[in-house]
């Protein structure tokens, strides 16, 4: 199925790209809910060519497809149309059209494994057991005991399998009851999905974001999961009561996503990434299954690690050190530090140490992600319990998994609701809007927006960063996570230090100039003296060593 002869996409070979949650950008049409114009009219602040905005090269949109918003928006009722909430096909358009006017990339979130239960699929598919879309999800009979077809659970919580009176039978979600699972051994399912993907693609799209992949191939007997033996009972997740092994991440899923991305090589510089949290964490080799399987010059699948890593320099440097040595030439690492389903890293990490984290995701190679208000070091926001709609905080409430606190407004400025909205937000605003925002940060020269812009320009200007190798480097302290990024003559290191403690030591190279320390407080170009080094708590620095 890999086509040798496909070619290799370059644009996201160091792209750094933002993350935009719709709802919450911007809104223009004063319902409390973002749209695209919002988009539009923010796009000067991602990139208008100067070294004054953001500088990024490609948004990421989470879904913006027609959607009764059960799953704002990972359940879609049209794949073809916009929501009326978000605008239409023409702002859409318009959109495009703007965003490659200033050289940004647009990339897609694409939901291939469920539909929302309102999609015309779905309502035909129920209604009854000859209807020719019955086999276009997964339906099965009762056990004779009438209970569900196997034990296989809703990533939302509860039964995977929800009962339909009408033609006695149980279909499959593994999310929320509204989002019924596709049946991806029918033909016609998977032309349908190629389909739209060819209408974003024709539309001028640069980039696909395939949503829960692991879940396109299951255990085609349907037998149980077996039990997690290490699963602690109201301590963690009930989702984790059972292994998934035979509800996802079956082989098969290599050759329906291959088959996905034959449809992205048929337009050129088009990239695929692919959404799968692995099982067990740092499990190098479950995202070298990815890369193995995967054509790696039009996708690669997002690295999540460092999501979870605990904040401590040796862990991140055993395993990116191993991540980096594990990548066969060609294979795109995709970084990321958040997204609309984690905690954001501000408040996983604190302030200080997310400045060292940017420092480190900036530097890396490879395709990085960054989770709008990251660049401004915007926190989790608590949202009243009325307020959350969330599937995932409603289906297992005394775990409070609601992801509306990492979804709350983008704080524009000091005024009435952040300069988010004229009216009352659909989510609540952060409490610290008046001092985090991009108005107050851009005129504070040592803002974390500021070093967010700075890195992002820089990597830019850098050959090291931008074509470089990977060095890992061995330093003497614990503390510090070290490692060089090298092209032809031009040599950068980047010194994290991890620590709540200043860190002393002495590092064997001859000369170093100071590109940017975390803190923005250090002359860029001065010298710095290796035989006695001292890096500040929570302090990284980038220093050019060639
Ligand atoms: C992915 C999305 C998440 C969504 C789920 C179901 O994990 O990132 O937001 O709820 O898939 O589509």
């Amino acid at each position: 199925m890999i086509d040798p002869k496909t070619k290799q996409v370059n644009w996201p070979r160091a792209a750094v790209v933002y993350q935009i949650y719709p709802r919450s950008f911007r809104d223009t049409s004063n319902n409390g809910i973002g749209d695209l114009e919002g988009i539009i009219e923010k796009l000067d602040y991602l990139n208008d060519g100067t070294e004054e905005s953001l500088g990024i090269d490609a948004i990421w949109l989470t879904p913006v497809y027609k959607s009764p918003m059960v799953d704002f928006g990972y359940d879609v009722s049209d794949y073809n149309d916009i929501d009326p909430v978000f605008g239409d096909l023409k702002v859409f358009d318009k959109l495009v059209e703007e965003a490659h006017r200033r050289n940004i990339k647009i990339i897609m979130d694409f939901v291939p494994n469920h539909t929302s239960s309102q999609h015309p699929w779905f309502i035909e598919s129920r209604s009854s057991r000859d209807n020719p879309k019955r086999d276009w999800y997964v339906w099965r009979k009762p056990k004779s005991d009438g209970s569900p077809p196997n034990n296989w659970l809703s990533v939302f919580g509860g039964s995977a399998w929800t009962y339909n009176k009408k033609t006695n039978q149980f279909y499959l979600h593994s999310f929320a009851k509204e989002q019924p699972d596709l049946n991806w051994h029918n033909f016609e399912v998977k032309d349908a999905i190629k389909q739209a993907m060819r209408f974003w693609l024709k539309k001028g799209v640069d980039g696909i974001r395939m949503d829960a992949v692991y879940w396109l191939a299951k255990d085609r007997k349907f037998q149980d999961d077996p039990p997690n033996p290490n699963y602690q009972e109201g301590v963690t997740d009930p989702y984790e009561g059972l292994l998934h092994t035979r509800s996802r991440n079956q082989q098969e899923m290599f050759d329906f996503l291959n088959e996905l991305g034959a449809v992205i090589a048929d337009y050129p510089e088009r990239f695929m990434m692919t959404e799968a949290y692995p099982e067990k964490r740092i499990d190098v080799g479950e995202y070298m299954r990815f890369y193995k399987n995967y054509n790696n010059k039009i996708a690669a699948p997002f690295n999540f690690e460092m999501i979870y890593l605990p904040w401590k320099a040796d862990a991140y440097k055993r395993f990116i050190d191993d991540f980096q040595a594990a990548l066969r030439p060609g294979d795109l690492p995709i970084y990321v530090l958040g997204n609309h389903d984690r905690s954001r890293v501000a408040s996983r990490l604190g302030t200080q140490q997310a400045c060292v984290a940017a420092m480190m995701l900036l530097s890396l190679p490879g395709l990085l992600f960054i989770y709008y208000g990251e660049e401004l070091g915007m926190k989790d926001t608590a949202v009243p319990q009325d307020k959350v709609r969330d599937p995932w905080g409603k289906g297992s409430p005394s775990f409070n998994f609601g992801r509306e606190p990492v979804r709350t407004p983008m704080q524009w400025n000091s005024q009435k609701y952040a300069g988010f909205s004229e009216v009352n937000p659909w989510l609540p605003v952060a409490n610290d809007y008046k001092e985090i925002n991009v108005e107050s940060e851009s005129a504070d020269s040592r803002s974390i927006l500021n070093l967010y812009r700075k890195l992002i320009h820089f990597r830019k200007s850098s050959a090291a960063f931008l074509k470089g190798e990977y060095y890992p480097l061995g330093i003497n302290n614990k503390q510090i996570f070290a490692f060089i990024r090298g092209h032809e003559s031009e040599k950068i290191l980047v010194l994290l230090n991890f620590s709540k403690e200043e860190q002393k030591m002495t590092l064997n190279f001859k000369k170093a100039k100071i590109v940017y320390n975390t803190q923005l407080d250090k002359e860029f170009g001065s010298e710095i003296d290796m035989k006695n080094l001292s890096l500040r708590p929570h302090e990284g620095y980038i220093l050019n060593i060639s």
